[in-house]
């Protein structure tokens, strides 16, 4: 018997992990950076085969991790976790340093960053565990570090399916992990309709009394529980605009 509830106990922080390969750099969010033993200082992450930082960290040999501070804000880690870097240039915005290895790094909003030679490459199925030395070690901040528990229970994050951790809704199988018992509102899970998709409905319905409705992101999954959404709305966890929420019944 497996109960998926049992893996909510495992505790996890938040990190951003980047590359760069022949002129080409990627980087994207994830909770499965660890230490993994001290003599010598190894780490291991496990990143998606579809995240195109996969592939560039496959190339290049090399990858920085940077800890994120509690702070971090839901437009850096939905920046780096919803989007992917084949599309978008993340690193923009931000304040952006580069290693020994040539691998940015954003350095803001940050605690720590290590900067990892990869030793070992496991192939898990969906996800390579890239196993490497810590050649650079530097400490950021004195913020707190971001874990993987707060970013559900308090910034209201959610998780997409490329996560390791990913938890799909049990009851429609969601494309976004909602919070599930860490709090109960405003999860992605929780609004489900229960057939594996949200229920878009007819602005002109929302009218009927008694019925609310929300907004959902179409690409983290976040829902807005307002009528109305203003025009420069900017979704709190990945940053898209209006234009790509549509109208739900909650
Ligand atoms: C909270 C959170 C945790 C995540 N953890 C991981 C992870 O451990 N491994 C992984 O491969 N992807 C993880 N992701 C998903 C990637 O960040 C996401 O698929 C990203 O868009 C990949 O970008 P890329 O294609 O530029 O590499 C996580 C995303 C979020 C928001």
């Amino acid at each position: 018997m497996i109960d998926i509830d049992a893996f909510r106990s495992i505790s996890y922080g938040l990190y951003l992990v980047s590359s760069r390969a022949e002129e080409e750099s990627a980087g994207c969010t994830v909770n499965t950076f660890a230490q993994v033993t001290s003599d010598p200082l190894q780490v291991s992450v496990a990143v998606n085969k579809e995240n195109h930082t996969a592939s560039i960290i496959e190339r290049s040999g090399a990858y920085t991790a940077v800890s994120l501070a509690q702070s971090a804000s839901m437009e850096l880690i939905g920046k780096f976790g919803f989007f992917c870097s084949r599309d978008v240039d993340k690193f923009e915005p931000f304040s952006v340093r580069t290693d020994g290895f040539g691998c940015p790094y954003v350095a803001e909003q940050a605690v720590a960053r290590f900067s990892v030679k990869v030793t070992d490459s496991v192939d898990l199925g969906t996800h390579m565990l890239f196993i490497g030395t810590v050649v650079e070690a530097e400490v950021l901040s004195d913020e707190e570090p971001m874990t993987y528990a707060y970013y559900h229970a308090v910034k209201g994050g959610k998780t997409p399916p490329k996560a390791s951790s990913f938890i799909a809704d049990r009851v429609g199988g969601a494309a976004v992990e909602g919070d599930g018992a860490n709090s109960g509102s405003g999860s992605a899970a929780s609004q489900s309709d229960g057939a594996g998709s949200f229920s878009a409905v007819d602005a002109s319905t929302a009218k009927r009394e008694g019925v609310r409705y929300g907004w959902r992101c179409t690409v983290c999954g976040h829902v807005e529980e307002v009528d109305e959404l203003p025009d420069d709305f900017t979704c709190p966890i990945c940053g898209v605009g209006k234009e790509m929420f549509e109208r739900i019944e909650l």
